[in-house]
């Protein structure tokens, strides 16, 4: 298990299950996560339109299989009640098709959700805007499951603020990984549940995506990912985050007020 501490995020590459296990109770506020889909994605085109775009060979996502993705998100699902406190949020995407061994993803996820110990709240449409590909249906939107624990509250950062239960980004062009996320739809989330200071957790974290929001939001930070190519793109997007949140604060210290008036001490203010 390999970590590494890039400003206020904490990075394994390791089997999530193996890092939640030794995550304390009670040690994050919220969840958000893009567990592999479970229908082999990595057989088929996106995989191979990423592979022809970077020149590199298409690669297999790890438990991108029916059983391995049931696996590890039941054991995430079981990790994370011990982890989160009552007031906290837990998000997971998933695909809207499905069917097979698993039955229809979005339904058989809720009820996981149900059965491990949290509580089901709603689900969230991510709009891609522009559809892509698919048979019959060609795919335009995914699920954004959110739970919180049994008996518990769902954490959300300014109760005097709703938000619309369709959400929609366009997709990454340029993807550093097949299942990427959108950045501007992960920040969305998390700015809508957790506040400055308070720790995300993405236990399938990919390319880092959710770090990356997370810095720029001032939220800390753990992110798990098994396979060192997307832990290797993690840390240097979100070093790069942590370096240009730096700089900001840099620019920021030293720039004028922006009329170059400044009120003099109030002992002189003529009365
Ligand atoms: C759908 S992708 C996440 C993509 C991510 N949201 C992004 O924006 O780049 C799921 C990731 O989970 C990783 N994964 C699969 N099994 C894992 C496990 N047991 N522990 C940690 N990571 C795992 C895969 O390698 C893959 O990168």
């Amino acid at each position: 298990m390999e970590m590494q501490e890039i400003g206020p995020a904490r990075l394994y590459l390791a089997d999530c299950l193996d890092v939640m296990a030794g995550l304390e109770e009670e040690s994050v506020q919220m969840i958000w996560t893009d567990p592999p889909y479970g229908n082999r994605n990595n057989d088929g085109d996106l995989n191979a339109s990423l592979a022809a775009r970077t020149g590199r060979q298409a690669e297999p996502i790890a438990n991108d299989d029916a059983a391995g993705m049931r696996r590890v998100v039941e054991g995430m699902l079981a990790h994370a009640v011990r982890i989160l406190p009552k007031e906290a949020s837990a998000l997971c995407v998933c695909c809207a098709g499905g069917g097979g061994p698993n039955g229809p993803l979005f339904a058989w996820l809720a009820n996981r959700m149900d059965a491990e110990g949290l509580s089901f709240f709603h689900c969230v449409i991510w709009d891609k805007i522009n559809p892509g590909l698919g048979w019959r249906y060609r795919r335009q939107h995914e699920l954004v499951m959110v739970a919180h624990l049994k008996g518990g509250r769902l954490l959300w950062r300014d109760p005097k603020k709703a938000a619309a239960n369709v959400m929609p980004f366009s997709a990454p062009r340029d993807r550093a990984h097949p299942n990427e996320k959108p950045l501007a739809l992960v920040r969305r989330f998390l700015d809508l549940h957790a506040a400055p200071g308070q720790t995300v957790l993405d236990p399938f974290m990919g390319s880092g995506t959710t770090g990356v929001a997370a810095v720029e939001l001032g939220l800390g930070f753990i992110g798990i990912e098994l396979d060192p190519r997307h832990f290797e793109t993690a840390c240097r997007r979100i070093e790069k985050a942590v370096s240009q949140g730096d700089l900001f604060r840099a620019q920021e210290k030293t720039r004028p007020s922006q009329t170059g008036f400044q009120f003099p001490p109030n002992d002189t203010v003529p009365g």
